[in-house]
């Protein structure tokens, strides 16, 4: 038998799944798994009747590749990645790539690409998205590096990828971990449209009494239109009219409201406050996720504090589609991408990434959890304007927010004062009053600072650095 043509490493559901969309492709395959016995199974298994082969030490799988050889990890990311290439590297030949497919921190992206380019191997760092049905059918695919080493897998990767009405929804991101980056932003915006569609159910529940299916019938609708059609609409929709079947009732009720993380929303977050780029919605996503895990504390707590008196206010009429609730969640939905797309801007001038965002826009119009009709309208804008700083300062968006900001306004109102929090919707409101505004209230800010610290100020008025000894 000849070599084959791509390997893969780590055989979790992504794994297999990736594997498996490689050789339906037309690319004979090895793999390699920590434990052997999973590699047996795989191999008896989904892999069975498949050109694909199992290897039982990484030696006698790098010796079953065809070179450059092309290897695909997926493994946990942090340490494991690390081991995996401390374990692999010493089987290595010159040109040889090793593709990080996992939820990698960008930063020990760049570190590995350095390590492992020194060492005359090329090293891709490449974001995946779409869960383990995405793997399988087409995923969307972020890989950063070296171009040389991004031209090495161009062909395999374009096959494998969702393909979209104008082409595959994979593309060189840039240099270093660049690809990671993208895949971290991509699921800090996922974090927050989850939330925005939790906080649209958490209202239609509580102000509307309505169940399960009455609200899935709404997110049905909200499908239908270019501006919330989305697979996290879809799939809201699905969670919605889903059954318990040990009940009978909606499976959702039965569920425990906390959520956990595995990390990317996190460091969203944390690079955006490093990089002094606001998110407030991707960050109130994630403060969300992270204080409905202080269970005991809040029933505590709701016994200490009670609800406001009953507020009732118009989330708009279900045979209209909730008109109000459902311009709050368009504008969120936009002000979530907004963010994000703001964020990797300025990644890509601090990193050097030369990041083409309009690409960004077409690689995650398919195969990834965020994908969403509303990219094709990022594509353009980014097209337009490849230096575009904020999604709102383009018309079409702009026309959007100012569309759908009286329904926004009317939803926080309502929910503020019924005392239901919708953290995403009202950060949401805040952030684009602020960025609409002329004129902020930090020129007290500034006076206060000059005031306790002789920080000094700007003027209106004239140019300078300005103190005024304020406490004499
Ligand atoms: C994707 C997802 C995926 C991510 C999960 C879990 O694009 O396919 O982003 O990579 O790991 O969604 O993320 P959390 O556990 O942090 O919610």
């Amino acid at each position: 038998m000849g070599k084959a043509h791509f390997g893969l490493i780590g055989l979790g559901v992504m794994g297999e799944n990736l594997v498996l969309n490689a050789e339906r492709n037309g690319y004979s395959s090895v793999v390699y798994n920590r434990t052997y016995a999973k590699t047996e199974d795989f191999l008896a298994g989904r892999g069975a009747g498949k050109d694909i082969v199992g290897a039982a030490t990484l030696e006698e799988f790098v010796g079953a590749l065809e070179r450059p050889r092309r290897i695909l990890m997926m493994v946990k990311a942090g340490q494991p990645v690390d081991d995996t290439i401390a374990a692999i590297s010493p089987y290595l030949e010159e040109g040889d790539l090793l593709i990080d497919g996992g939820n990698s921190l960008y930063t020990d992206t760049e570190r590995r690409v350095a390590e492992l380019e020194s060492q005359s191997f090329g090293y891709i760092g490449m974001g995946v998205s779409g869960g383990a049905k995405g793997a399988l059918e087409g995923p969307s695919m972020m890989p950063g590096g070296t171009k040389a080493a991004y031209d090495a897998i161009e062909p395999l990767v374009r096959k494998m990828a969702a393909q979209v009405n104008d082409g595959p929804c994979v593309t060189y991101i840039g240099p270093g971990g660049a690809g990671h980056f993208v895949k971290t932003v991509h699921n800090g915006i996922e974090y927050a449209i989850e939330q925005v569609l939790a906080e649209a159910y958490d209202l239609m529940k509580r102000v509307g009494g309505m169940n399960g299916d009455q609200m899935a019938d709404v997110l049905a609708g909200w499908n239908d239109t270019e501006e919330l059609a989305s697979f996290l609409v879809e799939i809201t929709e699905v969670c919605l009219r889903t059954k318990d079947p040990e009940t009978g009732g909606d499976l959702v009720e039965a569920i425990v409201d906390a959520a956990g993380q595995k990390g990317t929303g996190l460091w969203t977050v944390v690079s955006a406050l490093e990089m002094g780029v606001p998110v407030p919605t991707i960050y109130a996503a994630l403060n969300a996720r992270v204080l409905s895990s202080l269970r005991p504390e809040r029933l505590s707590a709701s016994a200490l504090i009670p609800a406001p008196p009953a507020h009732s206010f118009s989330l708009g009429s279900p045979a209209d589609g909730m008109g109000p609730l459902r311009d709050a969640c368009i504008a969120a939905c936009i002000v979530s991408y907004g963010q994000g797309m703001a964020l990797l801007q300025e990644a890509s001038k601090l990193h050097n990434y030369n990041l083409n965002f309009s690409s960004i826009g077409q690689i995650w119009k398919g195969g990834c959890i965020i994908r969403a009709r509303l990219l094709q309208r990022i594509q353009n804008a980014y097209g337009a304007n490849a230096s575009l700083p904020n999604l709102m300062l383009d018309p079409w968006f702009a026309d959007q927010i100012n569309r759908r900001l009286p329904g926004l306004r009317q939803v926080v109102a309502g929910a503020a004062l019924a005392g239901i929090p919708v953290p995403c919707l009202s950060s949401t409101l805040d952030y684009i009053d602020s960025y609409r505004s002329g004129r902020l209230p930090q020129n007290l800010v500034q006076a206060m600072r000059d005031c306790f610290g002789s920080h000094t100020y700007e003027r209106v008025d004239k140019a300078g650095s300005f103190h005024t000894e304020w406490l004499d």
